[in-house]
């Protein structure tokens, strides 16, 4: 059976070859336009002058638009309707576009856009979260709190306590593919998108109201994006839109890709938290009550900002039972890019922050920390803040494994020796787990749907809602299909994903597009089987419970057949061979102002043991080794959960290490190309790397073949090395080094300064 089988990607060879096919890759038709933004010089104000002759008389330019210009709703937001595509006078962040450059050749569109006359009515922007909080500046009204018991109470009255306030900055996905659309005019005008995007309905949706058209008059396919990462769950829709309306007016296909360096200035990234902490606890480390404050700069739109905050609130646990919280979050709205989806939807500042807690409280006691995280996890019937019940702990049993097969105590004590004898290298070791929350908390976004057909050969064409981003659901998926119909993989066509085949999708995000889709694919093949099977019943004169589908034949009783001939048999019987499947989420519900209630189907697990080093004279570092042990349930494709998983902990552990968002006092992001953020290289990766599937792992609950979602869990497997560093940092003296995340070399060299004085 093709489940659980460690296949390789299904595009790996198109991928390694160069032949795979993003949107910039596909051949248009005719004589294609490129657009190119003219992006704002300032971050807060008004414009009151714009010339745009010298960028029309520019060679290649055919038109340029402005706000007037746009024949439908000027609005790109997926949420509250505060974006426009184009600016009406009010300028809300340094690049946010202007206007539209629709010219001859991409560098003719680009040039061009240079050239525009802009006179500003300077305001003075708010930029960081002390500006938001002076000036009131938020979303929503004021800050949500989730609560369970009396935090204040069990703080006051615990026999120790820790109190502190952690920065964690932002991330840029850095997809190796920037954001493109490709917008093709059809008759009548119809729109057909090729957009490089997470989320094409939404892509049909904001299109058609740009154009004023209903959204059957669109028609948006996704083969791949090169990497999405949450950067393009929302922030494809100004290219598409841009495109779509640009097509209208000219009546030639529109392309429109950022280069890096717009694409890093223009779209949004992950939320920047200050979380500020207390904690009371007991002598074994035990937390009685904690009160956090979570703080995310969103910057100027709300986009996905409410429940990316709500994410970050509801996993201020990650692993461990809290018998009294507070979680005071606020969502402030500054004059920057806006902060959008990034792996892990908040969860991991919310993370982070428990970790910081249980790391504080280690320090202070002067204990092993995975023993204090230890005797925090929670126990299966315990309450989680927002009042779910846990069910499916399981890392009492993981940690186990991964200590000993990790060398934890060992290493260690190996490591508190070397600290001793070498004053200027430093070393530290630490075990972090993760415990995630999988399902969208907007309980309705948990539906996904499917089609397949079967043709008279027997070869299968299957679509569904999910999109392919280099994750490999796609591959994930047709290994569904392909065990329900009993047939190889090779007999199942790999369909890009098109809303005129499966409507209303939702985002392939949340980690649930194998659970999701996995399963309304699964639905569409198990008709379509049950059809064939119960006429070959019929002509056999048996039952259909007597027909099985395995190894590309089907048995009918002591008969068997080929599947082609089955289907042939089937075809001229005049039997349907296509069916579409559907698929919702069971057990969930959710009420995010009470902050109440069943936000997850289930919780994947994972743990991660990193030992890094120091040099304390320049407080340059790297890992020096990794050890994962992650539950993805049982797995359907092992090969590509563990690159999910290796891909997961880079990630994460560049974000926190790494790379660092600076902007200017004006609000111009300074670190907008490679060669000032530093996302980890090949060499920045473990020197030592062993990652493994916990062979024990079986969801608990009826998803897709027992599996668990893998997508976004691993990226908090990074906070290890965050914790690791602590650890090198704190082996410079006795106080707590209090790390910033980033926690770049100056970082850690300012912590051991710090500590060393101390
Ligand atoms: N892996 C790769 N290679 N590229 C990506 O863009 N996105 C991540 C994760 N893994 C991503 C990735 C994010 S943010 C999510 S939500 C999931 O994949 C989405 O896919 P899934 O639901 O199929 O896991
Ligand atoms: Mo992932 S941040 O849910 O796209």
């Amino acid at each position: 059976m093709s489940i659980s089988k460690p296949l390789a990607h299904d595009a790996a060879r198109l991928h390694v070859t160069g032949q795979a096919r993003y949107v910039d890759d596909i051949p248009t038709p005719g004589a294609a336009l490129h657009l190119a933004f003219g992006i704002s010089a300032i971050a807060r104000g008004t414009v009151t002058t714009l010339d745009l002759d010298p960028v029309r008389a520019a060679p290649g330019v055919v038109a340029v638009l402005t706000a007037l210009d746009l024949p439908g709703a000027n609005d790109v937001s997926p949420s509250a309707h505060d974006e426009p595509l184009l600016s009406e006078g009010e300028v809300f962040y340094l690049g946010q576009p202007l206007f539209l450059v629709v010219a001859e050749t991409h560098l003719a569109a680009r040039k061009a856009a240079r050239l525009a006359e802009v006179g500003y009515r300077d305001a003075t922007p708010i930029l960081t979260i002390d500006d938001a909080l002076a000036a009131d500046s938020r979303f929503e009204d004021g800050p949500r709190i989730y609560a369970k018991g009396d935090a204040q109470k069990a703080i006051a009255g615990a026999r120790h306590v820790v109190e502190g306030e952690m920065e964690i900055g932002g991330q840029e996905h850095f997809y190796l593919e920037s954001q493109a659309a490709m917008v093709v005019p059809l008759e009548g005008g119809d729109m057909l998108v090729h957009s490089s995007t997470q989320h094409p309905t939404e892509i049909q949706h904001k299109v058609a109201e740009a154009l004023a058209v209903p959204m059957n008059a669109v028609r948006v396919e996704v083969r791949r994006m090169g990497g999405g990462f949450g950067g393009k769950e929302s922030q494809g829709n100004a290219l598409a839109v841009a495109c779509a309306v640009a097509a209208r007016l000219t009546g030639r296909p529109c392309k429109m890709r950022y280069d890096r360096d717009d694409d890093m200035i223009i779209t949004g990234k992950r939320h920047d938290f200050r979380i500020t902490y207390r904690a009371g606890f007991d002598d074994e480390g035990r937390i009685a009550g904690v009160d956090f404050v979570q703080y995310a700069r969103c910057g100027w739109a709300q986009d996905l900002s409410l429940p990316v905050a709500d994410r970050a609130m509801l996993h201020a646990d990650n692993a461990y039972h809290l018998p009294h919280a507070r979680i005071e979050s606020h969502r402030l709205r500054t004059h920057t890019q806006s902060a959008t989806a990034f792996r892990g939807f908040g969860g991991p500042q919310g993370v982070v922050g428990i970790e910081r807690v249980l790391d504080h409280i280690a320090h202070a006691l002067g204990k092993d920390p995975l023993q204090v995280r230890r005797a925090n996890f929670y126990q299966n019937g315990q309450t989680t803040p927002y009042h779910m019940v846990v069910e499916d702990f399981v890392l009492d049993e993981m940690i186990e494994e991964l200590t000993e097969t990790a060398e934890y105590h060992q290493r260690r004590a190996a490591i508190a020796e070397w600290n001793a004898a070498n004053p200027i290298l430093k070393k530290g070791l630490a075990l972090t787990p993760v415990k995630f929350g999988i399902s969208f908390t907007l309980t309705h976004l948990n539906q996904a749907g499917a089609l397949v057909h079967v043709y008279q050969d027997g070869s299968i064409h299957m679509n569904h809602g999910g999109t392919e981003m280099g994750q490999g659901l796609f591959q994930k998926v047709a290994q569904v299909a392909a065990a329900s119909f009993g047939v190889g993989m090779d007999a199942v066509k790999i369909t890009a994903t098109d809303t005129a085949k499966v409507p209303n999708t939702s985002a392939t995000a949340a980690s649930s597009g194998s659970d999701l889709n996995g399963m309304a694919v699964k639905a569409a093949c198990d008709t379509i089987r049950d059809r064939i099977a119960a006429h070959l019943a019929q002509t056999h004169q048996t039952e259909p419970r007597r027909v099985h589908f395995e190894n590309g034949k089907v048995f009918v009783g002591d008969d068997e057949m080929s599947f082609a001939e089955a289907v042939q048999s089937a075809y001229l019987a005049r039997v349907s061979l296509s069916a579409t499947g559907f698929y919702k989420t069971p057990k969930v519900e959710w009420d995010r102002i009470a902050g109440r209630g069943r936000p997850f189907f289930y919780f994947a697990y994972g743990a991660a043991v990193t030992e890094v080093a120091i040099d304390t004279l320049t407080g340059e570092n790297r890992i020096l080794r990794a050890d994962i042990l992650h539950d993805a349930g049982a797995s359907l494709n092992p090969a590509l959960d563990i690159g999910q998983i290796e891909g997961g902990y880079v990630q994460g552990a560049g974000w926190l290490t790494t790379e660092e968002l600076v902007w200017n006092s004006k609000g111009r992001l300074l670190t907008h190309a490679p060669s000032t953020y530093k996302i980890p290289a090949c060499s920045d990766r473990p020197d030592v790397f062993r990652v493994a599937l916990w062979n024990k792992g079986r969801n608990a609950e009826e998803t897709i073949y027992r599996s668990k979602a893998v997508g976004e869990p691993p990226l908090m497997l990074g906070i290890s090395a965050l914790m690791a560093l602590s650890a090198a940092v704190a082996a410079c003296g006795t106080a707590y080094p209090d790390l910033d995340a980033p926690a770049t070399a100056e970082q850690v060299l300012r912590a051991v300064h710090r500590v060393r004085a101390a």
